[in-house]
């Protein structure tokens, strides 16, 4: 079988180290929107070009008589990118455009929990006016979040008492959005603030079934405690079973029923089955668990830590996402996992960009530390760094201390002008966390 992969960060490079360890037959190809060194030497062709354009994919495929699809980020959902494919009779372990708005439109997505009572939604409303809006928030006697209802590369949430001080800051983001500035959609959604720990929560979709994978935390905000702007994610841990330490059996089930739930109001709602993997963003709260809203894809950096621990095979999950015939039965290793981020000095507001960088992966493996390639691209052989996330690198152990330890080793050895969070999975961090739940729950 032909395969095809879309995209080019470090969750593609997870997922086509994943797809490469498989038995099966197969050759592995890529569409990437710049040459990313670790997919480009795994695969068995590439070529670059816009990701986002689903001609020249279709057309690519078409070349290279690719049976089955797998496409890594968000935007080349948004673009209608599997619907060409599918025209085509190709395969997708992915959603189609209107199943794909559940990360893609955030208003499609709080409606869908609404109108089909599934559990987990934060009191909210949706506007594109602003003057109802600003009487909204009038009102409100809680503390809320303002989010564009489209695509922002996850850094469009603006939450009152960290990045908005007061409601009339909040209005003027309102208004920002309602003029498109923000997003690819002029809605806005206005929530409640959920407070507890966050977790991530992806899940292998057919259409019907969904099977769950080991919960890991990401880590949004730029420095060190928590602090600064938020980012695609700085890093992110798993432990050695499913259940973060800070967590429990309940909170899983909770967030997993959840995403049931929600797979099969996409089927009523729109007619299309929702396929392939499912990312859910929750929040651990005192009164159970809230959805802080769903990714059509894997996470990234989350994909490092699942796909790293998976041992069922890859090729055979995918095939079976696609035509609604997975395999319950998915084995992950009982191993803990710390994916830790080196990014652009300045990122991500002012980041240093076309720095080449010094990756050393040999003395990274013999510490036991795995690469993964991100917004990097490959030039005569130099790894040149570009103004997003460069690469990320995983430890694997026994615990996640011993991971952290790893990961951070590692770090040593990737040099160029750039930082990482040095506390993502230390004892210290998840000390913090876990008496941060004693205290919300008791
Ligand atoms: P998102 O782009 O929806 O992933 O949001 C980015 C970050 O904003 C999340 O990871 C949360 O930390 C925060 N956030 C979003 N919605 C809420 C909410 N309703 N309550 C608390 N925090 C939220
Ligand atoms: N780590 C968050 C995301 O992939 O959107």
């Amino acid at each position: 079988m032909n395969i095809l992969l879309v995209g080019n960060g470090a969750r593609e490079h997870a997922i086509i180290k994943g797809l490469a360890r498989s038995g099966k037959e197969k050759r592995l190809y890529a569409f990437m929107g710049a040459k990313n060194p670790g997919i480009a030497r795994i695969a068995d062709g590439y070529a670059l070009g816009d990701i986002c354009n689903p001609k020249e994919v279709a057309d690519y495929a078409k070349k290279n008589k690719i049976g089955l699809a797998l496409i890594g980020p968000e935007a080349p959902l948004n673009a209608g990118i599997v619907d060409a494919l599918e025209e085509d009779g190709v395969l997708c372990a992915a959603p189609a455009k209107t199943a794909a708005r559940l990360e893609t439109d955030k208003t499609f997505c709080r409606q869908l929990l609404e109108k089909h009572g599934i559990p987990g939604n934060p009191r909210h409303d949706i506007f594109s006016d602003y003057k109802k809006a600003s009487d909204y928030i009038d009102n409100l006697d809680y503390d809320f979040v303002v989010k564009p209802a489209g695509l922002t590369g996850g850094k469009g949430v603006k939450i009152m008492g960290e990045q908005m001080a007061t409601k009339d800051e909040a209005k003027a983001y309102v208004r920002e959005i309602l003029e498109a500035k923000v997003g690819h959609l002029p809605q806005a959604v206005i929530e409640e603030r959920l407070v507890g720990e966050e977790f991530t929560l992806q899940a292998f979709v057919d259409g019907k079934k969904v099977v769950g994978m080991p919960m890991v935390q990401d880590h949004k905000r730029a420095y060190e405690g928590d602090k600064g702007p938020n980012t695609g994610g700085m890093g992110s841990y798993s432990d050695n079973g499913f259940i973060l330490p800070f967590l429990t059996q309940n909170d899983y089930d909770e967030g997993l029923s959840i995403m049931e739930k929600t797979v099969n109001a996409v089927k009523k709602e729109t007619g299309a089955p929702y396929k392939g993997f499912l990312y859910g963003q929750f929040m651990a709260t005192k009164n159970g668990v809230g959805l802080i809203e769903y990714n059509a894809r894997l996470g990234d950096p989350e994909a490092m830590n699942v796909l790293s621990v998976l041992d069922s095979d890859l090729v055979g999950i995918c095939a079976g996402m696609a035509e609604g015939r997975l395999d319950g039965r998915i084995e992950f290793s009982r191993k803990a996992t710390v994916c830790k981020y080196m990014v652009p000095e300045g990122y991500p507001e002012k980041p240093k960009k076309n720095v080449e960088l010094s990756v050393d992966e040999k003395t990274v493996e013999k510490l036991g530390g795995e690469v993964y390639y991100a917004s990097v691209r490959e030039e005569d052989g130099r790894i040149i760094s570009s103004a997003s996330r460069s690469v990320a690198v995983l430890g694997k152990a026994g615990s996640i201390a011993e991971a952290e330890k790893v990961a951070e080793k590692s770090m040593a050895f990737i040099k160029g002008d750039l930082f990482h969070r040095k506390d993502i999975g230390t004892k210290a961090l998840i000390e913090k966390r876990i008496m941060h739940m004693k205290e919300l729950r008791g």
